[in-house]
């Protein structure tokens, strides 16, 4: 008689649990407030798992940055310096900032240079994360590691008491893979220009395969997608539901209870995951399920994830495909406590930009064609403006995939809300409610969103945040005015 979480762990093609082996032990990046501080770019040697040290390129002492914790309304103070060995710059990724502190890739500096931010933090409480944004290079420097989260915490969030301290687990996560001297290796073949750049193994905040110990009760888990292009489809191994509190912008309107989240880079979701019912002394990995690859080629999808099985699925030069299964982190449940189960409360009230007082739409087209990546059939130009929206106004714009490549469409300087999706998979998933910087356009759809440009006037972006196709131009600058 199969069981329901059996039932469930096929359904949602969910292997069975992975040979045990020797996995690293996860860790945090340390905390840091943005009063004052400094990140120092550099070539670093350090530890991804036991005795094994690689080179990465960090913005602090870890395999990644820190996690920097602000509060709404702090001032937020941060020098830059660059001792990496090319032209770098960070970009604050979901927060509205003044033009000079986004992070525009016109603004990299030249090794050795410094660059300082200054500005107030005005989002809600949620998951952000920063990462270096110079043109041609996003995809390379954030695999090397110059990436980290950023955490914005505000009093509304503080009265629903959620888990914290060491209850609260943040998560970035990356795929990549190891060359034979020890480097992160990062050179897209000529498929991989096209499609994205997919690596072998799993790492969660630097640690290459990942495990946590943890206690019988409910966690905070806060997963930020950092990959160069993949996208995770987050589940249990047990298939266990977890709960759903918030997503890019801060906290939902309301929970939802869940047995799978897809994400595509640069998104983020906020998870309570309750080990109360797992029983000591065994494991639950947090893991990407398997998926039917969105990606079409000739009208065939190019996945193998159905078949994939735990991280099988490889294809031509050693990637694992997109879709198919990877064991993103394992929890092992080592102590028993008394459980604090966490009752859902009403979450804050969120209000959303609204579509119908938008006093624009206007429609994007993302191809992908002959090694290239365009919106609106252009490439990226650093110093062409290609729409200005007037400053206050609200508006709805359309991003339209008749490409073969699924897109994960990341506005700058805005918190949009997504209101329709037409063809595909025709709705708006239970993770796409509330307030978004990042949505996933899959080919054959038309994702609406509605934004109000109400923070600065000033030049920012637009652009696919698969880091191949974002480096290869698919970007465009638009002026707030
Ligand atoms: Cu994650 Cu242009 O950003
Ligand atoms: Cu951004
Ligand atoms: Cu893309």
């Amino acid at each position: 008689m199969p069981t329901a979480a059996g039932r469930l762990r096929r359904a949602l093609g969910l292997p069975e649990l992975p040979p045990r082996f020797k996995r690293a032990p996860l860790r945090m990046p340390a905390s840091v407030s943005a009063d004052g501080l400094t990140l120092r770019a550099a070539a670093r040697r350090v530890e991804i798992a036991p005795g094994v040290a690689v080179e990465a390129w960090s913005p602090g002492d870890g395999p990644v940055g820190p996690t920097i914790r602000v509060r709404t309304g702090d001032s937020a103070r941060i020098t830059l310096a660059n001792a990496l060995s090319e032209p770098t710059i960070l970009h604050w990724h979901g927060l509205r900032v003044p033009e000079m502190a986004d992070g525009h890739p016109r603004l990299a500096i030249p090794t050795g240079a410094t660059y300082q931010y200054e500005f107030p933090v005005i989002d809600r409480a949620g998951t952000y994360w920063y990462h270096a944004h110079p043109h041609h290079r996003t995809g390379v420097q954030v695999y090397r590691g110059m990436a980290g989260l950023l955490v914005i915490g505000d009093a509304a969030e503080d009265a629903l008491g959620l888990p914290e301290g060491e209850h609260e687990l943040p998560l970035f996560i990356q795929d990549r893979r190891l060359a034979a001297d020890s480097t992160f290796a990062y050179e897209p073949a000529m498929h991989e220009q096209m499609e994205g750049f997919f690596g072998d193994a799993v790492f969660a905040n630097g640690i290459r395969l990942p495990s946590k110990s943890v206690e019988t009760t409910t966690y905070r888990v806060r997963v930020v997608n950092g990959t160069t292009s993949r996208i995770l489809r987050l589940a249990l191994s047990n298939g266990q539901p977890f709960t759903l509190i918030g997503n890019d912008g801060g906290l939902l309107p309301a929970p939802a209870t869940l047995t799978h989240i897809d994400m595509g880079t640069g998104e983020r979701v906020d998870l309570l995951i309750d080990f109360g019912t797992v029983a000591v002394g065994s494991r639950v990995m947090l893991m990407s399920a398997a998926f039917e690859s969105p990606a079409r080629m000739g009208g065939m999808s190019m996945g193998r994830g159905m078949g994939g099985g735990m991280g099988m699925g490889r294809m031509g030069a050693g990637g694992v495909a997109q879709g198919a299964a990877m064991a993103l982190v394992e929890f092992t449940v080592d102590r028993a406590v008394t459980p604090v189960s966490w009752k859902p409360r009403p979450l804050p009230r969120l209000v959303t930009p609204d579509p119908r007082t938008a006093k624009r739409t206007r429609t994007f087209q993302f191809n992908s064609a002959m090694m290239q990546h365009t919106i609106n059939g252009r490439e990226f130009d650093m110093e062409r403006i290609d729409e200005t929206v007037r400053f206050g106004d609200t508006e709805v714009w359309t991003f339209v995939n008749d490409s073969p490549f699924p897109h994960p469409v990341h506005m700058h300087e805005v918190q949009f809300r997504v209101v329709e999706r037409i063809g595909g998979r025709a709705r708006i998933m239970p993770w796409e409610r509330g307030l978004k910087d990042t949505v996933l356009v899959y080919p054959g759809e038309r994702v609406s969103v509605a934004a109000t440009f109400d923070s600065y006037r000033g030049r920012f972006l637009m652009h696919c945040h698969n880091m191949v196709h974002e480096d290869m131009g698919m970007m465009m600058n638009y002026a707030i005015a």
